[in-house]
């Protein structure tokens, strides 16, 4: 983990409670990747802030012979809304129409397929960061030109581009734990069309419809299990769900509060699970 914020706090102090032992260690800190170190833990459970760093750490960790909740598979996938369509688009996800545009030149075509109005999504970002929305020609050769002042190679491209959704006032956050969508909120904004909470929006909590839950058994099986916070939309023009982007490190400290639903302790009883169906011996119980 980056550091001990209130949602690691809680997944620790849970497996406390289920007897595991747990070691913390800090990005700031080695990682214990020789033979006898690594092997004396049963699990590696990556909580980075930094998507680089999820990725960079769950990769060497597997390759020194522990497993990863999530996969580094998971973890690559998630961390890059490019990578995430094309696997989407292989396996059938419902979502977005995309394009990837690999020069500033091909946005221009992207913008007139969607009708004037569209998104551009840096690869790798993160609570509503970079994420503009565009609304006709003029606008388009702003986010260009503003751009090349910072970016004069193009070092930031390919970048996705997705037709806009009519999403009404919000978006649909489900947490998904081990294979199981433990609880779904909507997230509510009238003010802004980015609707992450960390930019404001309401939590109200929903109850899942069948369309909602197959999506979901669609993205494990795609994704492998884990610990995920799919963003899901209502797309009221076509009347169909489509996925925007699946976390791979999702937030709860605040929204669990609201929905009441406890994330750490399910994340907690899936490390459990997760421990004993392997049948580990490096699992230290209290008892
Ligand atoms: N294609 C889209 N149509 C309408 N709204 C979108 C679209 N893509 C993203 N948004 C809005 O922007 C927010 C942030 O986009 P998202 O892809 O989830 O990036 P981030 O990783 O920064 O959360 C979403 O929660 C949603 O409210
Ligand atoms: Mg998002």
């Amino acid at each position: 983990m980056t550091k001990l914020r209130e949602e690691e706090q809680r997944i620790m102090d849970h497996l406390g409670d289920l007897g595991i032992h747990v070691q913390v260690n800090l990005d700031s800190m080695e990682l214990p990747l020789a033979g006898s170190d690594a092997q004396s833990f049963g699990l590696a459970l990556i909580r980075c802030l930094s998507q680089k760093s999820a990725m960079n750490r769950s990769r060497l960790l597997e390759l020194a012979g522990l497993d990863t909740v999530n996969s580094t598979r998971a973890i690559t996938i998630c961390t890059n809304k490019i990578h995430q369509a094309i696997v989407f688009e292989k396996f059938g996800v419902p979502q977005p129409h995309f394009k990837i545009a690999f020069t500033p030149a091909k946005l221009f075509a992207a913008l007139q397929a969607y009708g004037d109005l569209c998104v551009i999504k840096p690869a790798t970002s993160s609570w509503g960061r970079g994420i503009a929305r565009i609304t006709g020609k003029d606008c388009l050769e702003g986010w260009i030109a503003a751009r090349e002042s910072v970016d004069p190679g193009h070092q930031s491209f390919p970048v996705l581009v997705q037709e806009y959704v009519e999403k009404g006032d919000y978006d649909i956050r489900v947490v998904i734990v081990g294979r199981t969508p433990i609880v779904a909120f909507r997230r509510v904004s009238t003010e802004n069309w980015k609707t992450n909470t960390h930019l404001g929006a309401d939590i109200e909590l929903l109850t899942m419809n069948d369309e909602i839950l197959a999506i979901c058994e669609r993205l494990v099986d795609v994704l492998g299990e884990g610990i995920y916070g799919a963003d899901l939309f209502f797309d009221y023009k076509h009347l169909r769900y489509v996925v925007c982007e699946v976390n791979q490190n999702p937030e709860f400290a605040k929204s669990w509060k609201i929905h009441g639903v406890d994330v750490a302790s399910h994340i907690a009883h899936y490390v459990r699970d997760v421990l004993g169906r392997e049948n580990r011996v490096n699992c230290t119980t209290k008892s």
